[in-house]
């Protein structure tokens, strides 16, 4: 068989990095192999995201460099899934002609039947939101994760109607998996030696096992007695649908991680109400005192958007004081950005773009003057770190992951991908912390 050769570039959430993985693994399927670079590809994939409009142009710069590679290789396929083709997929067909294949994200297991029509047709667009995504997802998924760690899909799409997000228009209603799938999926992967979990879903805590009922309070338990599993996390999670026996279960499954991404969005009750998130300022605290009571050391983290139309200064005064009253463990912050069909969008972008980049660097500064502080109280402290590779500092050193998901990096020889280490914390820094190696777990992966 001739060779031939793939390659992918992925924007966006962990959703979509998986979805590129499972891409990839249905490709090596029909025999294709990763290249080395998007010149010698037959085939060149862009899994895209549209969750800001900066997001988007860097789908079009993109194709505009794919182009130059296509006119010198007029056989090389295109092909642009995610969720602007899912939101935008006649429009990328009019701005680059050249792509072959636009397929939505609920649309990812009919890669195949695609590709093999494009033998005879050029510019197929499918953007259907396929109800039965998740019952045909059986394909074989390649993972391009760090060895050690897998991230298992639960459920897809959105039933949430927050005012300035096009997700639930990208991934469509909400669709679980069935609870025996996702455990069988979670042997398999602790059979080949993977040790940690992370279960994937828009709304990932709204889970709900379409035969049994069960939640994601019972997926946690049932996962953490999977022999092998000694890590397991998810993401990510609507404060809405935080209930009772997922923090439960939290405390209860020594495998869950100490760990929860938990985005709050704004501090003003009065921007939650326009953002139409269903809870207000008050009730966000109380989740979190909820958690803290139930699993002490947890480490939280949240995303924001500054600068949301009609916001005003004292609501953004409400955000800083918020982001410091948790403390937070880790924040990712955004410029509110007006997308095409949603409510927000409909409203006068009131904030002027100097002003959001402003607050957008005080609220940086005050989180990571937060996060140097609470990084701070854990030096001299002995953790246990997943080994991801080596360090992005240092070609010396190796980076790891503790249990409340913070990168260590240490120096260290005979170790490896995958590996499960004590370190001992010696220095604090805003994203990281440093350590050395104190010794390696009995029950090591190695490979
Ligand atoms: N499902 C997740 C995350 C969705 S997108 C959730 O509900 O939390 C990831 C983050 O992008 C969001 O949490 C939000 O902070 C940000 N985001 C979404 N739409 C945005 C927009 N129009 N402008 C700026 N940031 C946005
Ligand atoms: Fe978007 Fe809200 Fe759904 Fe998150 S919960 S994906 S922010 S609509
Ligand atoms: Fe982006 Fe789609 Fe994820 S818009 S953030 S890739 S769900």
């Amino acid at each position: 068989m001739m060779e031939r050769l793939y390659w992918i570039e992925t924007w966006g959430c962990q959703m979509n990095e998986h979805d590129s993985e499972k891409m990839a693994g249905i490709l090596e399927g029909l025999g294709y192999q990763r290249s080395p670079n998007v010149e010698a590809a037959d085939l060149a994939l862009l899994n895209t995201c549209a969750i800001r409009e900066k997001a988007e142009e860097k789908v079009y710069q993109a194709l505009g460099r794919l182009g130059e590679a296509k006119r010198q290789r007029p056989e090389m396929i295109v092909v642009v899934a995610g969720c602007v083709s899912q939101l935008a997929g006649q429009q990328v067909r009019e701005r680059a002609p050249m792509v072959d294949l636009v397929i939505g994200p609920r649309a990812v297991s009919r890669l195949p039947e695609h590709l093999a029509r494009l033998e005879d047709e050029r510019g197929i667009v499918d953007t259907t939101l396929y109800q039965d995504s998740l019952m045909r997802r059986s394909e074989p998924v390649r993972k391009m994760k760090e060895r050690g760690k897998a991230w298992v899909t639960v459920m897809e799409g959105c039933n949430k109607t927050c005012s300035y997000c096009v997700v639930p228009a990208t991934r469509g209603r909400e669709e679980s998996r069935q609870l025996d799938d996702i455990l069988g999926e979670v042997m398999a992967l602790a059979a080949e030696g993977y040790v940690e979990i992370e279960f994937l879903g828009q709304n990932v805590n709204a889970y709900r096992c379409p035969q049994s009922g069960a939640g994601l309070a019972d997926l946690l338990r049932a996962a953490g007695r999977v022999e092998g599993i000694r890590r397991l996390r998810f993401t990510t999670s609507h404060p809405l649908h935080l209930r009772q026996p997922i923090i439960d279960a939290m405390a209860e499954v020594p495998e869950v991680c100490p760990a929860l991404h938990l985005p709050v969005q704004s501090g003003s009750t009065a921007v939650l109400k326009a953002m139409r998130r269903g809870y207000s300022r008050e009730k966000y605290l109380e989740r979190v005192e909820q958690l803290r009571r139930a699993v002490p050391d947890i480490a939280l983290g949240t995303d924001v958007i500054v600068g949301f139309p009609g916001e005003s200064e004292e609501d953004f005064q409400q955000t800083l004081s918020l982001v410091r009253e948790v403390g937070f463990d880790q924040m990712f912050s955004f410029v509110y950005s007006s997308r095409p069909g949603t409510v927000a969008g409909m409203m006068a972008d009131s904030v002027p773009h100097e002003r959001k980049v402003e607050q957008l660097i005080e609220l940086q500064a005050l989180q990571r003057e937060i996060q140097f502080e609470r990084h701070q109280r854990l030096v001299g402290r002995e953790v246990e770190v997943l080994v991801e590779g080596r360090s992005r500092r240092s070609e010396a050193e190796w980076a790891g992951r503790t249990a409340c998901n913070r990168v260590v990096n240490f120096p260290g020889e005979e170790v490896e991908a995958g590996q499960m280490l004590t370190v001992r914390v010696t220095e604090a820094r805003p994203n990281s912390l440093r350590g050395e190696l104190v010794r390696a777990d009995e029950a090591a992966f190695l490979t």
